[in-house]
């Protein structure tokens, strides 16, 4: 759907996974993209939301070595990687979708990373289902004493759509979000046109293709000057 990018103004490249190898399987399948760069993994089903989220995202993309990774509190965290504190909050270990786990914060599919971490995930064995699991490389960071554990607080939205009953939820959040403030949530092709990657006459073509739905409506509307 956004194919190379180039008409908001960014480039995207690929790379397809053929068999589910697991999330560390990403570092080597991009290893020639990655390059000598530090390295941002986002998982495709993973939704986040809230006020301070570009922050957050600049400083773990501003911090020159190590890892860092989330911490977000959620009811039932037997489903994810949840981390293990002590009493003062240092982080102890990390488990992948443990029986009963020993906190309630839950690791979000959101993971920075030094160039470090190309040769710790080839170095990673295969777990019980089969994959190279997201959670040794950060135990990995934790035994060398470079894993930054952020807490994320509770006014962000943290949602996934992995799931039939997951997607519902999380399109109901931003359709009431949406239509109550006027503002799509992650437009592309507004955030693009905000950041200057496109100027007004490239939006405006974009949204003149899509004329006749919402969406290319909406694109139009920013220009107007009545959206701030
Ligand atoms: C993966 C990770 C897990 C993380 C979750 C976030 O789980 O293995 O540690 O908490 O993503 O969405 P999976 O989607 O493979 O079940």
């Amino acid at each position: 759907m956004l194919r190379d990018g180039s008409n908001i103004g960014v480039n995207f490249t690929y790379k397809v996974q053929d068999t589910p190898r697991g999330l560390a399987d990403a570092f080597i399948i991009g290893e020639d993209f990655i390059g000598n760069d530090r390295v941002c993994l986002i998982l495709g089903d993973n939704l986040f939301y809230g006020q301070n989220m570009t922050r957050i995202l600049n400083r773990a993309k501003n911090r020159d070595s190590g890892a860092t990774i989330f911490g977000y509190p959620v009811k039932d965290a037997r489903s994810f990687g949840v981390v293990e504190f002590d009493n003062n909050f240092k982080v102890l270990g990390i488990e992948e979708k443990p029986k009963e786990p020993k906190s309630n914060y839950a690791v979000p599919g959101l993971y920075f990373y030094d160039n470090r971490v190309i040769d710790i995930a080839k170095k990673i064995k295969p777990s019980p289902r089969g994959e190279i699991e997201i959670t040794e490389v950060n135990n990995a960071y934790l035994q060398m004493g470079e894993l930054n554990v952020e807490l994320m607080g509770r006014g962000i939205a943290w949602l996934d759509t992995g799931t039939p009953d997951g997607m519902l939820k999380a399109a109901q959040f931003v359709e009431t979000i949406q239509s109550r403030q006027g503002f799509y949530i992650s437009c592309i092709e507004e955030i693009a046109w905000r950041r200057n990657f496109i100027n007004d006459q490239q939006l405006r073509s974009i949204g003149e293709k899509l004329e006749m739905t919402a969406y290319g409506q909406y694109l139009l509307s920013l220009l107007g000057g009545e959206k701030k």
